[in-house]
């Protein structure tokens, strides 16, 4: 019999992991990805044991490894669980600093105080792994800044020759801690320079990834051309650019086995292109649930964290005119504390704006699957995640045009004229009273039946799966091992 050839050994970094922990869409990602990579390699995913997961639930359990790390100059204990997950090996590493936590990075509008020491400690701590590890690891999928420094500790030990991937999700959350950082780690001072971990003065973790990782990724295509203009690039601008050489944006999909209208449990009518009536019955009995009236009205949802990112300020600053249109708008999602507030007092005003607090996942897919339109206008997007889970669920998304959102989401205008996957409204934030036209746009679109149902259907049976964004990564990952 012939012998299967061994796949390659990978390992799956992130601070945050759907179901495990999640802050937003980098969980979904580190979930999705991974899974759509099993069948091509040996993969596995690693994470922070954070208090806040249950270990019963997901059966997760002590391996019996545990190791010192000594970090500047003290010594932490390191215990190291796992557990197995939709058919990937998940291992968990669990430090006192990094864990014992309330949330994952602090609030939303400051991060701990002590997040260098956290995701220092992490970093050398997945590196620490990979050395005890029997049968070596090929390649490190790094991601974020939480992970960027396991790039510099590779670099460090040339007794490892682990390959390493960096994916860039989001440049305006780099890691920037005052330079007392780089002692507090025990990492050389002579890091300390442009090159290197310097940024204005202060240390910055990114750049440990986009220096030293073998090859970087960012989530669309576009966001890896954004990045390189001051208007987007965060100050690493000129940084990306001496690096551009090794930078690749692929698009992130979603994981469909997960958000399918067919198959999603929340929802109370499943549904697919061949059943789409079934949506309406969703949209009538959740707008019953969150008793909002004029129910032939369409339905706008607005779901995500109150972060400026997510163009906050152009809604709130458009709300009370919105509120006079024809439409009912549910908005879902916490975070910065002054959003928040903004939203609850105008919702309070206005009956058909409804205001759920928090983060509910189950709610979020009822919603995805009774609306008519889902709006985003992001002022920047690396991918996002939301445009992609609305088309898959017969809900047109209006998006301002940046990153991830220019990839995915065509114009509808163009939608006779041109073979593309992924319809909706686009908008350009810059131009005035861009959204509102926009929902203009949509409520004209509304009032044709047809053609809303034409785009929708064709929406649903587009490809957003990861398949794609899979592939790209299995070759980047097999280049990279091939040549070692
Ligand atoms: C970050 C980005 C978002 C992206 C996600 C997953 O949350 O802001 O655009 O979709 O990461 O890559």
């Amino acid at each position: 019999m012939k012998k299967s050839k061994k796949q390659k050994k990978i390992l799956f970094v992130s601070s945050e992991v759907y179901p495990f922990a999640k802050s937003g869409g980098l969980a979904d990602v580190s979930l999705g990805l991974p899974k759509a990579l099993l069948p091509m390699f040996d993969i596995s995913i690693m994470m922070p044991m954070y208090s806040s997961i249950d270990k019963d639930r997901f059966d997760i359990v002590h391996t019996g490894i545990s190791f010192e790390i000594l970090l500047g100059k003290k010594k932490h204990l390191v215990e190291l669980f796992s557990t197995s997950y939709e058919g990937i090996k998940c291992y968990f590493i669990d430090t006192r600093i990094l864990c014992a936590k309330k949330s994952l990075y602090g609030t939303p509008e400051k991060g701990y105080k002590d997040n260098d020491l956290r995701f220092g400690l992490f970093s050398k701590a997945v590196i620490a792994f990979i050395k005890q590890s029997v049968e070596p690891y090929d390649l490190l999928h790094l991601n974020d800044w939480q992970s960027a420094l396991c790039a510099l500790f590779l670099k460090e030990d040339s007794s490892i020759k682990t390959k390493c991937v960096y994916t860039i999700h989001n440049l305006a959350y780099q890691g920037v801690f005052e330079k007392k950082a780089l002692s507090r780690l025990g990492l050389s001072s002579s890091y300390f320079n442009m090159e290197s971990l310097e940024f204005y003065g202060d240390m910055n973790f990114m750049k440990a990834g986009i220096a030293y990782a073998d090859v970087i990724t960012t989530v669309s295509p576009n966001y890896a051309k954004e990045i390189l203009t001051p208007e987007f690039g965060c100050g690493l601008e000129g940084f990306l650019a001496k690096h551009q050489n090794k930078t690749v944006g692929i698009l992130n999909g979603i994981d469909i086995s997960n958000f399918s209208p067919k198959t999603d449990t929340a929802l109370e009518n499943n549904y697919d292109s061949k059943s789409y009536d079934k949506k309406y019955k969703n949209k009538q009995s959740y707008l019953k649930e969150r008793d909002i009236k004029n129910t032939q009205r369409p339905l706008f949802i607005f779901i995500g964290r109150f972060t400026w990112q997510k163009g906050i300020d152009l809604l709130v600053k458009e709300l009370d005119k919105i509120s006079t249109m024809k439409l009912n708008i549910a908005i879902l999602g916490n975070g910065e504390k002054k959003y928040s507030k903004q939203i609850k007092s105008i919702s309070s005003k206005h009956k058909n704006i409804n205001f759920y607090f928090g983060y509910d996942e189950e709610l979020s897919r009822r919603m995805y699957a009774s609306a008519d339109f889902m709006l985003m206008p992001s002022l920047f997007e690396p991918c996002g995640l939301n445009q992609l889970i609305a088309m898959n669920y017969g809900t047109i998304p209006i998006v301002n045009s940046v990153g991830g959102l220019k990839d995915s989401v065509n114009s509808i205008d163009d939608f006779d004229s041109k073979n593309m996957s992924g319809f909706g409204i686009c908008f350009e934030k810059k131009k005035p009273k861009a959204l509102i036209k926009a929902i203009k746009k949509a409520l004209e679109l509304y009032k044709d039946k047809e053609r809303l149902n034409k785009i929708n259907l064709h929406n649903m049976e587009c490809d957003f799966s990861w398949d794609r964004g899979a592939k790209a990564y299995a070759t980047i990952y097999n280049s990279l091992v091939e040549k070692r």
